[in-house]
C-alpha cells in the first residue's frame, strides 16, 4: 500500500488505511508505504538514473530497499490525490527511481509479471463534472498502460474518486473555478460516506478478481 500524501491527517491517507484494513480482513497482508513519511525523495539522482547501456546496474541502497518491498508484493495499491489529472509528483518520482530500467522494464521476463494493481486516485473535482470522464481516460492511458502493463503488471485499474473536496469545484464555460460553499454537518459525513463506500467497491472488486 503506496501512499502520497503531506498530511496523515488526510482524506487519502484515511482511504488507503480503510482499504489497508478491508484488504487485510480479505487475507492480505499489508506492507504500508508512506512515502513523505518515510522520507523518500522523489528527484531523479545520478545514483539512479538508468544506464541503458548496463540493465544490470546497483541502484542506491534506498531504490533497492524500495525494490525489494515490490518484489515481495502480490499487488500495490497506490493512493493519491489527483494533481493536474496525474499522480503527485511524490508518487510520480518513486515511479521515475524505484521502477528503473532492469528491474521493471526492459528484460524479457520482467520482474513485475503477474502482480496486479490499483490505483485509487482522490479527485477535487464533482461526479458530475465533464472534466472526470477526460481525466480516468488520461489516467488509465498513463498509469495502466504506460506504466503498470509496460512493466508486466497482469492487471491495472485506476479506482477514481470524486468530490474528495468539501467545497464543490467546477469551471464555468468561460473557464473560470467555480469554488462553493462547504458542505457542513449531516450532508458532510453523507459526503464522506459516500467516497468510503465507493473506495470500498474499489478494493473489494479488485481483491476478488
Ligand atoms: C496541485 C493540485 C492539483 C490538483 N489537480 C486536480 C485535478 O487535476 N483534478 C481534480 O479533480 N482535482 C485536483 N486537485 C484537487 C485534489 O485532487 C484534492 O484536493 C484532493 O484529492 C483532496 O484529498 P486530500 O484532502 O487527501 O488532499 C488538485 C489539488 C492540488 C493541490
Amino acid at each position: 500500500m503506496v501512499v502520497a500524501h503531506h498530511r496523515t491527517d488526510s482524506l487519502t491517507r484515511h482511504t488507503a488505511d480503510r482499504a489497508a484494513a478491508r484488504l487485510e480482513t480479505a487475507g492480505y497482508r499489508i506492507d504500508l508505504l508512506d512515502l513523505h513519511t518515510e522520507g523518500f525523495d522523489p528527484r531523479m539522482n545520478v545514483a539512479d538514473q538508468p544506464d541503458w547501456g548496463n540493465r544490470e546496474k546497483t541502484y542506491s541502497d534506498e531504490v533497492r530497499a524500495h525494490m525489494q518491498r515490490i518484489v515481495d508484493a502480490d499487488v500495490v495499491v497506490a493512493v493519491f490525490p489527483v494533481y493536474w489529472q496525474s499522480v503527485p509528483a511524490l508518487l510520480k518520482g518513486w515511479i521515475d527511481r524505484v521502477w528503473n530500467y532492469g528491474f521493471a522494464y526492459g528484460r524479457s521476463r520482467p520482474r513485475l509479471t503477474g502482480k496486479r494493481m490499483l490505483w485509487l486516485g482522490l479527485a477535487g473535482a464533482t461526479a458530475d463534472d465533464p472534466v472526470v470522464e477526460g481525466m480516468h481516460s488520461i489516467l488509465e492511458t498513463n498509469l495502466s498502460e504506460g506504466i503498470a502493463y509496460y512493466c508486466g503488471f497482469s492487471r491495472s485499474t485506476v479506482g477514481l474518486l470524486t468530490d474528495a473536496e468539501e467545497r464543490p469545484q467546477r469551471l464555468d464555460a468561460e473557464g473560470n473555478l467555480l469554488v462553493g460553499e462547504a458542505v457542513t454537518g449531516a450532508e458532510r459525513e453523507a459526503q464522506y460516506a459516500a467516497l468510503d463506500r465507493r473506495a470500498r467497491e474499489f478494493v473489494d472488486r479488485f481483491a476478488a478478481e
